[in-house]
């Protein structure tokens, strides 16, 4: 995507080589920020506190982070050492772990001199898949836009919700959830996106409305418990959202809220998509609620908030009592019998154990 004007992905190799460039999703909205990073620690470091977030782009900083450790130690031990580091930096998105085994697994059989090198195509190869990924989820979901807005007479404009940033900053670029909504804006449909602002990061009001606003996109933020206000009076036509980890049965976990959100679409009959990237599905498991991990984050992301005040300076504040303990899961588990429709690169199916299996007969 474009920040004015110049072609940007969320990650990217420095132009001498030996370390990657990202930008530092921690100071949007309010500066444009890049980082270089130089070592595996620094990577792991990005993703542990969130300079890069959203479930593709911590697969691809993963494999990066493998590819900058090669570049120190490409010994077996050195490698082991890489994956365990790096795996326990975010434990719900399984992005990060499918990223971890296809370095690991490309790795292993080539000798430690030809590590490094191997290394770092194969970390371009998982950031170029994942645009080419993002942008079919994009033609896919496109598709659903276009029925919505057939559906109400070509008047008006297709409402969607959507919750957290699965835009193009969650992703290398395109996005998966936003994917469709550039793909519809861009083709002339006429959408608006309710954006949910997604505490406790904010997500949504910082990261999702920047990418809306850049692109031209119409969009209000609105707070995470207007959704269903809206729903009731027929405000949204459909929502879509991402997701972190997908059940082989179509269990989807994300952004803490999403449930709330699809147990509101679904009592006012309003669909509720899912789009995903294949990376994201864990096919070893059925029960998102059982079996998916959720990551618990630090109390400070719900006692204090932070923001630019009108001189422009960066300021974060508390809004809880002092001493009051606070809790923070960041993800929840939507069961498939919420989810409408799954859009994945490969099209768009029911979330069902079938309806995975019919798009993927090889899994
Ligand atoms: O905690 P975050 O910001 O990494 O959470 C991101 C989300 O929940 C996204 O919706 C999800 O990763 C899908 S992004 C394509």
């Amino acid at each position: 995507m474009k920040i004015n004007g110049t072609p940007y992905r969320t990650i990217w190799p420095a132009p001498a080589g030996q370390a990657i460039e990202i930008i530092d999703q921690t100071r949007l909205p309010h500066e444009f920020v890049t980082v270089r990073l130089e070592t595996m620690e620094e990577a792991a470091h990005a993703i542990m506190e969130m300079l890069v977030r959203g479930a593709p782009l911590i697969g691809a900083t993963a494999a990066y982070g493998m590819a900058l450790a090669m570049n120190d130690d490409a010994s077996d031990s050195g490698l082991e050492s890489a994956f365990a580091t790096l795996v326990e930096t975010r434990p719900t998105a399984i992005n990060l772990r499918w990223a971890l085994d296809r370095m690991q697994a490309h790795l292993k059989p080539v000798h430690p001199g030809m590590r490094p090198e191997a290394a770092w195509a194969e970390a371009a190869a998982i950031a170029d898949e994942d645009v080419a990924i993002n942008a079919a989820i994009g033609r896919n979901g496109l598709k659903l836009i276009e029925q919505a807005w057939e559906a109400k007479g070509r008047q008006g404009c297709v409402n969607i919700l959507t919750h957290c940033n699965a835009g193009w900053l969650a992703t290398v670029d395109w996005g998966t959830a936003i994917a469709p909504i550039y793909a519809a804006h861009d083709a002339g449909i006429p959408v608006h996106v309710w954006v949910d602002e997604t505490r406790p990061r904010n997500q949504g009001a910082s990261l999702t409305a920047w990418e809306l606003k850049s692109h031209g996109v119409p969009h209000k933020v609105i707070v995470d418990n207007a959704g269903g206000h809206y729903m009731q009076h027929g405000m949204v036509d459909l929502c879509i959202v991402g997701t972190d980890r997908t059940t082989a049965r179509g269990d989807v976990c994300n952004k803490i809220g999403t449930y709330l959100k699809a147990l509101a679409a679904f009592d006012n009959k309003v669909p509720f998509y899912v789009a995903l990237p294949s990376p994201t599905i864990d096919w070893r498991i059925q029960d998102g609620v059982a079996e998916i991990p959720i990551e618990e984050r630090g109390a400070e992301e719900v006692s204090h908030l932070q923001g630019r005040t009108a001189s422009g300076e960066i300021l974060k504040v508390q809004v809880t009592p002092l001493g009051s303990p606070v809790a923070n899961p960041a993800f929840d588990v939507t069961p498939a019998r919420l989810v409408t429709a799954l859009i994945t690169e490969k099209g768009v199916c029911a979330a069902s154990p079938e309806g995975l299996k019919s798009l993927f007969p090889d899994r």
